[in-house]
């Protein structure tokens, strides 16, 4: 039963929860016109302290086609954030006016605390360097769409796996279904963190890791490409040394699988080349598309709507 339920962390949720959602999702694809007013009535409040395109226009849009309305910020400066006011006390007054709550904030576990004071669900949009489950439930259901299934996969994860909190999720999602395998590719200084890697071996998760995208491109069903976040980084020397580390170009990807897909939370920088766009294994303009109609099924699921 998900009603009334937080989402902060991906493994709140159950594999057969997670599988209900993208049943759902699925529904909602195949007749959404059925589901245009199911949530007449209901508002969602879009609280971002970080910036976003994708995630908060896609639940706006999400809560819109479901009948829904929206109310939120994307500049915490106009808000009374800026006068002082903690997150709780935000929470608690935000909770009145609205049904349910998307919040992407820079530190992790603003959005958790959040939802300790919250009388309404809060989905976590994204906290600082940590998680971002929404991500990944729109990943998932990509995958699912066109690979099939969630199984016996070979995953690349290519890029910033230390700030990138959109692979933290995948993994730990992945790693709940059967046979799957994960190739770790980032340069020595943006490596898994160790809690991650320490989770990881402790779950006994097929892994491996390595700097180098070219050798073990042929291997993989999946290549999930990752930007190095700019912003999370101290030292600007560092960043411009490290951005370019890997760059998906038609050489490259010359040497994949036909049927491997190319999947990319967004934004991107410089890590795929504008040239891999027209490849039919480029999947990532597929995904901002399921991320939509995921999250039309995740808050029907909060907000107890059949
Ligand atoms: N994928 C993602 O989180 O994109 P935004 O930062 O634009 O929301």
């Amino acid at each position: 039963m998900l009603k009334g339920r937080h989402l902060i962390d991906i493994m709140d949720f159950s594999v057969e929860e997670m599988n209900e959602i993208f049943e759902l999702a699925h529904e909602i694809i195949l007749r959404r016109e059925q589901f245009s007013h199911v949530c007449e009535g209901k508002l969602l409040a879009t609280l971002f302290y970080e910036p976003s395109t994708r995630t908060r226009l896609s639940f706006e849009s999400a809560m819109i086609r479901l009948g829904g309305k929206v109310i939120g910020f994307s500049d915490a400066g106009s808000s009374s954030v800026s006068k002082g006011e903690s997150i709780a006390d935000t929470i608690r007054v935000v909770g009145c006016y609205a049904d349910i709550i998307a919040m992407r904030h820079p530190k992790e576990g603003a959005p958790k605390v959040a939802s300790m004071y919250s009388p309404v669900p809060v989905i976590n949009a994204g906290d600082g360097g940590h998680q971002h489950p929404t991500q990944t439930l729109a990943d998932l259901l990509t995958i699912k769409s066109i690979k099939g299934t969630l199984s016996n996969l070979k995953i690349g994860c290519c890029g910033d796996l230390k700030f990138g909190r959109t692979v933290h999720s995948l993994i730990k999602a992945m790693s709940r279904y059967e046979g799957n395998s994960f190739v770790l590719i980032s340069p020595k200084e943006l490596k898994i963190p160790d809690y991650t890697r320490k989770e990881m071996d402790n779950k006994n998760i097929d892994y491996s890791e390595t700097d180098n995208l070219e050798d073990i491109i042929s291997s993989l069903d999946i290549l999930y490409m990752t930007r190095v976040q700019k912003e999370r980084f101290f030292n600007e020397e560092d960043y411009i040394r490290l951005r370019d580390s890997y760059i998906l170009d038609k050489g490259k990807i010359s040497r994949a699988r036909k049927d491997m897909i190319v999947l990319h939370p967004l934004p991107r920088v410089n890590e795929i080349s504008y040239e891999i766009d027209s490849d039919p294994r480029a999947c990532y303009f597929k995904q901002v598309k399921y991320g939509m109609y995921v999250r039309m099924a995740l808050m029907m699921k909060l907000l107890g709507i059949q």
